[in-house]
């Protein structure tokens, strides 16, 4: 034991050691003798060891200083004070050491340290909780708002819309049917023979065989639909996704966009239809555009033509997006095969009509200048937040 200890006369019993209470040079602290430390104690000389009541008073100040404005701060404040394991449950068990004198003294103050704690404990998750709520809460009602990101349309659907409305005005509606198609409405009424190589040009994916059922490679399969159904004068325009047996690549895609039209009435002749295919390119395009119709074949038209638009970008003068021709070929059309009519019920010998289809991809990659045709279906935000400003 050091020389310079000064001993006063009494000693407290605490964690089960007895404590001299001693003042000394350095530090100053409570510490919390545990059993096994019962000797080290007696070598520190420069800690200065306090009485119950010394350590009650000293927590009570400390509970009373105590600041938290969070869950962690609050945390806190439950391991050092009102846990198990915490400093007030372990002086109320060394309470029956304290010495019979003082326990009435000693009792008293633990009671009223404990309360203390459990109301500030209450007080803190009180101020906690009103902060929480306050902060879901917009305390400023002038800030500005967060900006509501409006998406944009697909450029596929903007040119599709485009091609609706245009058609609407001169009496076209709307008509839609399944991309799961049976043989019958996809091929066999629209008069493709059975093992005819026009069906090679369409090859597609069999979602079952015997009965065939396939992902539709074109839209015409809805005019055979509507034609079962309505009886003519039928004016109708059939937009929607298309799919083929294709390898993939920046000009070709396994699936696609069409839009179809059909008009059946009574006396409808080749012009009706070249007159109806001037107004739509030229509304589609602009006044001074010049169409022509070639030659072609289809199973289910007679007279068949394929329809080019004078190129938009040098004005028929040639340049590589018309491959030099002034020419862009946009669409097939013709006469329907009065076997189609048959097909469907109607009688050939009184009606008659048009059918027209074109694909909607190549004609979007024109208008905005798209290099890639897998862009469409790529769902890169970066690509398709560039159409936000399109109307229609
Ligand atoms: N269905 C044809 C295709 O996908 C396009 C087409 C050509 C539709 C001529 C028609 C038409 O209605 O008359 O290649």
């Amino acid at each position: 034991m050091p020389e310079d200890v000064v001993f006063p006369a009494n000693k407290v019993f605490f964690h089960g050691c007895w404590v001299y209470p001693f003042v000394s040079g350095g530090c100053e602290g409570v510490i919390f003798f545990g059993k096994n430390q019962r000797k080290s104690y007696l070598y520190a000389p420069f800690i200065k060891l306090y009485c119950m009541q010394d350590i009650i008073r000293s927590l009570i100040q400390e509970i009373t200083q105590f600041e938290a404005d969070s869950q962690s701060g609050l945390e806190a404040f439950r391991a050092r004070f009102t846990n198990k394991k915490a400093v007030i449950n372990e002086l109320f068990e060394d309470f029956r050491n304290v010495p019979k004198e003082d326990k009435r003294e000693v009792g008293q103050m633990l009671n009223e340290l404990k309360t203390l704690a459990f109301e500030k404990l209450a007080t803190l998750q009180e101020l906690i909780e009103s902060k929480k709520v306050t902060y879901t809460l917009p305390h400023d009602l002038s800030l500005p708002g967060d900006a509501f990101v409006q998406g944009a349309r697909h450029p596929l659907a903007t040119v599709m819309n485009r091609i609706i409305h245009i058609f609407e005005q001169i009496g076209f509606e709307v008509a839609s049917g399944p991309e799961i198609e049976d043989d019958w409405h996809n091929f066999s009424a629209l008069n493709f023979q059975d093992n005819h190589p026009a069906r090679d040009m369409q090859d597609t994916f069999f979602v079952s065989v015997n009965p065939d059922f396939l992902l539709r490679t074109h839209t015409s399969s809805v005019q055979i639909r509507v034609m079962e159904k309505q009886k003519p004068p039928i004016r109708i325009l059939a937009p929607g996704r298309v799919y083929r047996n294709e390898a993939v690549s920046a000009r070709s895609h396994c699936f696609f966009h069409q839009v179809e039209g059909l008009y059946i009435d009574k006396d409808v002749s080749f012009a009706d239809m070249q007159q109806t295919l001037l107004y739509f390119a030229k509304a589609m395009f602009g006044e001074d555009v010049k169409i022509r119709l070639r030659p072609s074949y289809f199973p289910f038209t007679e007279i068949s033509a394929e329809m080019d638009v004078s190129c938009q970008i040098c004005k028929g003068d040639g340049c590589n997006v018309c491959k030099y021709t002034g020419w862009l070929e946009i669409m097939g059309c013709g006469m329907v095969d009065p076997n189609v009519l048959e097909n469907c019920g109607i009688d050939s010998s009184v009606y008659s009509g048009y059918a027209f289809g074109m694909g909607i991809d190549r004609l979007a990659m024109m208008t905005y200048k798209v290099p890639d045709l897998r862009m469409f279906s790529q769902n890169d935000i970066r690509f398709l937040k560039q159409f936000e400003k399109m109307e229609l």
